[in-house]
């Protein structure tokens, strides 16, 4: 069962940097404060030095021993110019373009992590979505093997008992409408990550029908999706085209479906495309008193993940582990 002291553990045995790219917000200074208190996970905040110290201690925070690195004075500017311009070659991106994009944190953290001098990176407290992913995308592209990145949510709903409800949910932050390959691709990928957090995955390919109750182009594509995944995944418990409610509840599932294995007990969820995973998850976080931690992003060469902006520090804390943890 997922808890963050595994994480922690994982980190203690093989300590990390980790780039936080806002480095003046109250909330990233307040969970560095936190992680320099011990000792697993090193923050490197970028930004202007006399800025990120002067609003730390407006805030209250002791960030002594944290590393910030200022683009503008960095000593291997140079050197991270002429990568970028190697990188981006087939874009014709010249050193003084490069040096004005460099100049923006987003780029420059992710260029900290191509260049080895940190393990991972965790920004979007002030940047969106878009702005955090697509450095990453164009820097430190996907895993070989994997044709996109994609992300996943891990939902944890606090138990009494202890035995706290762990879900993941797919793709909820980046691909808008993902064709029934990558939803194989997202599915596979998802599965791994819900493993490290202690789910044993049973995965819903979710839609408005269950096997065939209901019609359309957007229930052919769950379904071969689902034909396709339990093709390329033997070992993995797999259902769909099926609805949430045929997904979750046992009761609906013996109407449903009653062969299948995974009805009714469904933990990994795998939406048709970003409006209903992002309304889904967030459904669940707002109304199912879950905890959603995410976007976690999947096929990425290197850990970087993304915050949402109404995140709080707390938040930050627990991404930043979960980001470093995966590296
Ligand atoms: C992820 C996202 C930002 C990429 O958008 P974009 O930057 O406009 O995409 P582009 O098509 O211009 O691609 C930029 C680069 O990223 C690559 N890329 C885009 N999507 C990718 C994906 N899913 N996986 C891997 N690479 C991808 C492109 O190949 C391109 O690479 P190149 O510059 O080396 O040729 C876009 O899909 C998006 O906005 N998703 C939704 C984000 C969101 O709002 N989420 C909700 C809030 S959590």
């Amino acid at each position: 069962m997922f808890g963050f002291g595994q994480l922690i553990d994982i980190l203690k045995k093989s300590p990390k940097k980790i780039v936080f790219t806002e480095g003046t917000d109250p909330r990233i200074l307040e969970a560095a404060s936190r992680l320099l208190a011990s000792n697993f996970l090193q923050p490197i905040l970028v930004g202007d030095e006399n800025e990120v110290t002067e609003a730390a201690s407006e805030c209250g925070f002791n960030i002594r021993g944290a590393e910030i690195v200022n683009p503008k004075t960095f000593d291997r500017f140079d050197e991270m110019v002429d990568l970028f311009c190697e990188l981006r070659k087939s874009k014709g991106v010249t050193p003084e373009q490069a040096r004005g994009i460099l100049s923006q944190a987003n780029y420059f953290g992710t260029m900290l992590v191509k260049m080895g001098l940190a393990d991972a990176l965790l920004g979007g407290a002030t940047y969106s979505t878009a702005d955090t992913v697509r450095p990453a995308l164009q820097l430190i592209k996907t895993k070989p093997g994997n044709s996109i990145v994609s992300s996943c949510f891990i939902l944890v709903r606090p138990s009494a008992t202890g035995e706290n409800a762990v879900l993941a949910m797919s793709d909820c932050a980046i691909n808008i409408h993902p064709t029934e390959d990558e939803l194989v691709e997202i599915a596979g990928e998802t599965a791994e990550c819900a493993k490290i957090f202690g789910i044993e995955p049973k995965i819903a390919f979710l839609s408005y029908s269950t096997l065939g109750s209901g019609k359309g182009e957007d229930v052919d594509k769950m379904r071969n999706a689902a034909a396709k995944a339990k093709a390329k995944y033997p070992d993995l418990p797999i259902e769909g085209e099926i609805q949430f409610d045929a997904a979750v509840a046992p009761r609906v599932a013996r109407t449903k479906c009653p062969e299948s294995e995974v009805a009714g007990y469904a933990n990994t969820f795998i939406f048709p495309d970003i409006n209903a995973g992002n309304i889904g998850y967030k459904i669940a976080q707002r109304l199912g008193n879950f905890d959603a931690y995410g976007p976690i992003l999947l096929g990425l060469n290197a850990p970087i993940n993304d915050l949402s902006r109404g995140c709080n520090a707390s938040e930050v804390y627990s991404m930043a582990i979960i980001t470093a943890a995966l590296a």
